[in-house]
Order: structure tokens, then sequence, then C-alpha cells
């Protein structure tokens, strides 16, 4: 795949962009031989780079599942110290989380460097649906499922859940297409009730299954192409 070399650098760890432009500037860069020019492209895969004289490894694309458990932060570093996504994956390669799961939620989190494909999974054009399982702290009534049903207004736009299941007395299911930020929260207080745990068992086609909290695993490729596949990728 040609791609911009300031890119390619950036994805392999070398610099930032904007400081590889400036190795490329530098004339520190070459491709198969000859200096590059900031805008030029070319192939990782195929083509040697090199800074410096280094040869520059590309980093491979890496997807991992992740169930969080509570009180870990879906992000790379966290300026408080708590615990993040990152700290339980430790792979080499610079993966991010797609999207947020509050601190005290748990569940499916999918971490990846490839950032377009998270891109594209954030794009509300997109609409990836995400199931929850939320344990309200009042019972479910066939009201709230009805209510749940037709739309609730959060912040004055309309949240659609889909595929809503009560799993218990206190239990439902739902899919929704959106991710503002505490929005499974919100959309309960709208109904007069409020959640005590939260849990996110699938994203797209990418589902939780067994994987015990705390623990990760790799996509299959067969998952991988499912996932593009879904983002017309
Ligand atoms: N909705 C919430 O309220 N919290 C989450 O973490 C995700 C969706």
């Amino acid at each position: 795949m040609l791609q911009r070399v300031q890119k390619i650098l950036a994805q392999a760890g070398v610099a930032s962009r904007r400081k590889a432009e400036e190795l490329i500037a530098q004339g520190r860069v070459t491709v198969n031989g000859t200096n590059v020019k900031i805008g030029q492209s070319a192939d990782a895969e195929k083509d040697r780079i090199l800074v410096d004289g280094k040869p520059v490894r590309s980093e491979r694309f890496v997807y991992i599942l992740l169930n969080k458990p509570l009180n870990v932060v879906t992000s790379v570093s966290d300026p408080l110290g708590r615990k993040t996504v990152r700290d339980l994956v430790p792979v080499q390669e610079r993966v991010f989380p797609v999207g947020r799961l509050d601190r005290n939620a748990t569940g499916l989190v999918l971490l990846t460097n490839d950032g377009a494909l998270a891109n594209r999974m954030m794009h509300p054009r997109y609409e990836t649906a995400k199931t929850y399982v939320a344990t309200l702290s009042s019972p479910v009534t066939p009201s709230l499922l009805e209510r749940l049903q037709k739309g609730i207004v959060v912040e004055d736009r309309k949240v659609l859940a889909k595929d809503v299941e009560q799993l218990g007395p206190n239990m439902v299911r739902l899919s929704i297409h959106e991710g503002r930020k505490h929005i499974v929260k919100k959309l309960f207080v709208g109904l007069g009730t409020h959640v005590d745990a939260l849990q996110r068992v699938a994203l797209g086609p990418l589902s939780l299954g067994t994987l015990q909290p705390g623990a990760w695993r790799a996509l299959t490729d067969a998952e991988v192409r499912q996932l593009r596949q879904a983002l017309a990728l």
C-alpha cells in the first residue's frame, strides 16, 4: 500500500508526522537509496526506507479485544496515575482504545494501531452498534421497555435503543449507535431510574464472549475481515 513517507515514519513510531517531515526536509530519509521529498509516497512493506541509514520497521496493524475490568480508564496514559487499558495489554505496538468506556463500566474495549479503522468506527455515518447490559436500581417494567424502544431525548437529541431485551428483574440489554459520553446512564436517568452497573458486550460484529475481566485476545483474521466489511473499508 502506498502511503506518504512521513505517515509511514509516524506509524512506525520514528517521530510524529511533523517531526518526520523535518527529518525528510533535512535529507535524512531515503527510499531505495534515494533521498525523499516531503509528500512523496512509498510502500512500507516493499520499499527499503532508511532514516540516518537505519532501516525503519513498519508496524503491523494489531487489533485487540479486551474485557475491561472496573476502575481502569480507557486511555493510553492517565495524568492521575490510574490504571489504563494500555497497562493491561502489554504489546509492543502503539495501540490505543477505540472510543471510551466509563471507568466504572466493564466489558468490550477494542484497541488497535489502525487509525483509519478507529476513525471509521467512531464516525457517526458508520454508526457502529454498541450493545450494553445495564443493571438498574429499579425493576425493569413493560413501560420502561416501551419508552426505551420509542426513543428518549437526551440533551436535545433522540437516542434510539435497538434489540432491547429484559435479561433479569433489574437487567436490560440494548444496542445504541452513538458514542456520546455517559449516554446509556443518561438514557436511564431520562427514564427515571439509575444504572448501577454497565457492561459492554458487543461492538459492531465483535462480541465479548467468555473473555474474563482483565483478559484480552487478538481478533481472529475472520473478525478483522468482518469488521472491515462492516465499516466498508
Ligand atoms: N454509556 C455510558 O453511560 N457509559 C459508557 O461507558 C458507555 C456508554
